[in-house]
């Protein structure tokens, strides 16, 4: 695969570049494309999920700061402004923060800001790409080595949510050893969660698969546990939107419920990141990582097409009913048998962390 696909680029058909996205809410039934030439649109393309996934909406972060930077017309001042609107724009996934903070930084004394924005745009995303590379590559040896360890030739490996290439340049965290693993020639098998509520899972994941023609199965959310009791889940792999210091991981909401399954049926429980996802600040997680909640319209109705081929929204419960919607869970590092990285494998302890990643 490496860089085939691409979740975002750079275009300059239009008067200005401007940053063209796929559109991820209409996944896996329209493949089509947007085009953000301002900062407000940014922002809404990432509250409203057109783009997301931790590593992506930190890269549109990126670009965002270039799109900014020619609507101010080099004012770093007003820049700012616009950076802190796009740094706000999702709480828990810290890739985003972190991009606009290093693009920031990199452009605080610069004389050519829209020039210097665009090149530390595309800096960034290949550095991250690079990073995903290597998650693919150590991660794939864990799966070599389970495999040896078994006496097995095909792995079944569980994983929820999405943490492919929609999710991070180029080839995502989570699904990045399970590429290398085809390229590697193993027989591999992905147990795809659905992930309620909106499906990150059953439509994006299994999208990604499908076009890597990767043997997977989507699952209810529930299902998990059963398998991994029945011995049919060697591994699971996930991502993350943010790990604290002591190896806490905030991921899509049902994460945690996982990692306790695997913890009782002693399946491992691998977290896949780039070094951007770590978050020094906080050092208890389960406590301190804010949970983003969103709008409980995503429990109530579901998208889909009809028997006609025709996309539409239903809703699914009583139109009384209240509901809550959080984003996201936190699975504490107890939990967690490593965290696969661009730096290799990491125990989630505060010490092995602090050596691999801030000496
Ligand atoms: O709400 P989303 O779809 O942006 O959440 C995405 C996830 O939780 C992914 O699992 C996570 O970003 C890991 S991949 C970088």
């Amino acid at each position: 695969m490496q860089g085939n696909y691409k979740a975002l680029w750079l275009n300059d058909d239009l008067f200005d570049e401007c940053l063209e996205v796929i559109d991820q809410r209409l996944l896996p039934f329209i493949e089509d494309t947007r085009h953000l030439t301002t900062t407000e649109e940014v922002v809404t393309a990432i509250k409203n999920m057109t783009v997301r996934g931790a590593g992506v909406i930190g890269s549109v972060a990126a670009f965002g700061i270039y799109i900014a930077a020619m609507e101010v017309e080099g004012d770093y001042d007003a820049l700012k402004e616009k950076a802190a609107l796009i740094r706000e724009s999702r709480p828990t996934a810290i890739n985003l923060m972190w991009a606009v903070d290093k693009m920031m930084e990199l452009l605080k004394d610069s004389d050519n800001l829209i020039e210097d924005a665009r090149d530390a745009a595309i800096e960034l995303n290949d550095a991250e790409a690079l990073e995903s590379q290597k998650i693919a590559e150590f991660g794939c040896d864990i799966i070599e080595e389970i495999l040896k360890q078994k006496n097995k030739t095909r792995i079944n490996i569980l994983t929820h949510c999405n943490a492919g290439w929609l999710a991070v340049i180029d080839e995502g965290t989570a699904l990045a050893p399970i590429y290398e693993a085809k390229r590697r020639g193993i027989d591999v098998h992905v147990w795809v969660d659905e992930t309620r509520p909106r499906n990150q899972g059953a439509s994006l994941t299994a999208w990604e698969l499908s076009k890597e023609g990767i043997e997977h199965t989507i699952i209810a959310d529930n299902m998990g546990g059963l398998l991994m009791q029945r011995g049919e889940v060697d591994m699971v792999i996930v991502g993350a939107d943010r790990v604290s210091a002591n190896g806490d991981v905030a991921n899509k909401i049902g994460t945690y419920l996982k990692a306790l399954a695997a913890h009782d049926n002693g399946v491992p429980f691998y977290v896949a990141i780039p070094a951007s996802t770590f978050d020094f600040e906080i050092n208890d997680g389960v406590k301190e990582i804010p949970i983003e909640e969103r709008s409980g319209d995503e429990v109530k109705f579901i998208r889909g097409v009809d028997e006609d081929g025709v996309l539409r929204r239903v809703r699914i419960t009583p139109e009384e009913s209240p509901t809550k919607n959080y984003g996201f869970d936190v699975t504490p590092a107890r939990l967690i048998t490593a965290l696969i990285t661009n730096r290799g494998v990491c125990r989630a302890d505060f010490d092995e962390i602090k050596e691999k990643f801030r000496g």
